[in-house]
């Protein structure tokens, strides 16, 4: 009997699949941190077959964590199982996760293999696994669109061949709650084993159906979750993971079943993902948007101030929103700084907090009171400064005439060169990343600039979200400064630092 519903997490792997996102080497590896702070059982880190970047940080995050179950990604192919048999070796628990389509549409079209090779090569490629790892788990892409009578015989192939964990997707958001929790039912009464099996839901959310999939699994067997932290990935996404552990707690009296996730961490994880994808959860997101624990209306405003529970289902606290906040002031001194920074659940050595402390110190000059996302923003700041490839020097505007204004952009690599170049453009945007490209020498086309600021009120850092195409690949960087132009160069150059990092991966592959 199973304690509870396991999480298994593909924020890095599936996530990742989100247009336009990628996570630097240092994103994925503080990402997984703060996933196993999260408490999820099994973190897919990656498809380690894929890129050399994909195999260095399944192999990093493998190193680094120290009780998460780390798996890899896996095509039917020998190839790719070594990959992830080289990347998790040092994992407490490596996981390989095989998969192959298994629907009429997927078999004609895409693999052009009959279900006999399809099966065959189940069989083999599970059976080869197995040599290598204590734990497998196989996926029949595209399950949920796939005759019943083949899915079954699907699975009970992998099963044969010593899959443990049997994970079924509804790869384009197409199922219904009943329908899916149907698939579910029929796979634990028909399929039979000599070994445990562990069936697990992995659904998109095309229809906006992948929680209530999840949760109509989970009524039907189903003793694992896949899905992302603010359900980021392909299309419109997956499962979101603080939506379905909340589902199971506040609604204990159904489903009879939690996670094991500490929902306190549920706001900070979904936060630090938000920021590193660039991509900021609708305020009237469930659970973690700005909005989900507001009350406008005066009636509503009214009963909450009489008794919380008439509007509240859950308390805010209870995903560690922290509310009344106290902001600090130009008037706060080290130690105050300190210990907002450990009620904000930083643990930064003292020496790291001088240069942490001036920043804030120049942001408490410019603002009456800096607040808990002001401090948010200083540290992830700071850290993009630290990791970055190249940093901004210096950015000098001149107006020219009719319009025309003129960039002038210096920047640093970590070895300390120094690059530099100029150009004109439409407008001060258009002119500081024309200088850009010229200094990367790369052509680029920018898809999406969004301002946010960080806080409210005219004195409020700016932080601006770039995405580009270069050569064909999308990428995304992100800038914060109390200057919008600054910040704006900031984001276009981590963009093209990303790219030229990858790019230089690849060379190495
Ligand atoms: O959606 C899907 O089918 C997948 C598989 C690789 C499991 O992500
Ligand atoms: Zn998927």
């Amino acid at each position: 009997m199973e304690s509870h519903i396991q999480i298994f997490d593909t924020t890095l792997r599936d996530g990742e699949q989100t247009p336009g996102v990628n996570f630097s080497f240092d994103e994925r590896l503080k990402i997984a941190k703060q996933l196993e702070k999260w408490g999820v059982d099994v973190l897919e880190a990656g498809f380690p077959a894929s890129s050399t970047g994909s195999f260095k940080s399944v192999q990093a995050i493998s190193k680094a964590l120290t009780t998460t179950a780390v798996c890899g990604l896996a095509r039917c192919k020998k190839s790719d199982i070594d990959a992830v048999y080289e990347a998790t070796k040092d994992a407490v628990k490596p996981v390989v996760h095989v998969f192959i389509a298994t629907s009429p549409i997927h078999l004609k079209h895409k693999l052009k293999m009959t279900q006999e090779e399809v099966l065959a090569s189940i069989k083999e490629h599970v059976t080869y696994a197995k040599q290598f790892f204590d734990v497998v788990q196989f996926s029949p892409e595209d399950a949920s669109r796939t005759d019943m009578a083949f899915l079954i015989q699907s699975v009970q192939t992998a099963v044969d061949a010593g899959a443990s964990i049997i994970n079924i997707p509804d790869t384009v958001g197409y199922s219904y709650p009943i329908e899916y929790g149907q698939i579910f039912k029929s796979l634990i009464e028909n399929v039979k084993s000599e070994h445990d099996v562990v069936y697990s839901a992995h659904c998109h959310d095309d229809l906006g159906m992948a929680v209530a999939n999840s949760l109509a699994a989970i009524e039907n067997g189903a003793k694992r979750i896949e899905g992302t932290v603010n359900g980021i990935g392909e299309r419109a996404g997956n499962t979101a993971l603080e939506e379905l552990a909340l589902a199971l707690y506040v609604r204990r009296d159904h489903y009879g079943i939690e996670s094991n996730l500490v929902l306190s961490e549920t706001k900070n994880t979904s936060d630090l993902i938000s920021r590193y994808a660039g991509i900021r959860v609708p305020r009237n997101k469930a659970i973690v948007g700005q909005n989900a624990f507001s009350h406008e209306s005066g009636i509503h405003q009214d009963g909450v101030l009489k008794n919380p529970e008439t509007y509240e289902i859950m308390t805010p606290q209870l995903v560690g929103i922290r509310q009344n906040e106290l902001p600090l002031g130009k008037l706060s001194g080290k130690h105050a700084f300190a210990e907002k920074l450990k009620t904000l659940g930083y643990d930064i050595a003292p020496e790291e907090q001088v240069e942490l402390f001036k920043q804030f110190k120049a942001v408490a000059d410019k603002k009456k009171s800096v607040s808990d996302r002001d401090i948010h923003a200083i540290i992830q700041g700071s850290e993009h400064e630290q990791n970055a490839i190249y940093q901004l020097e210096t950015l000098q505007l001149q107006f020219v005439s009719n319009g025309l204004q003129s960039a002038v952009v210096v920047i640093k690599d970590k070895d300390g060169r120094v690059y530099q170049d100029s150009s004109i453009g439409t407008g001060s945007i258009v002119a500081i990343y024309n200088a850009v490209d010229r200094i990367f020498k790369k052509e680029s086309k920018l898809i999406d600039y969004r301002i946010d600021s960080v806080t409210e009120g005219t004195d409020a850092q700016a932080e601006v979200h770039v995405e580009l195409v270069i050569e064909g690949q999308p990428v995304n960087g992100i800038g914060i400064d109390h200057d919008i132009l600054q910040a704006s160069c900031k984001a276009y150059v981590e963009a093209h630092a990303k790219y030229a990092a990858e790019t230089t991966e690849k060379e190495g592959n």
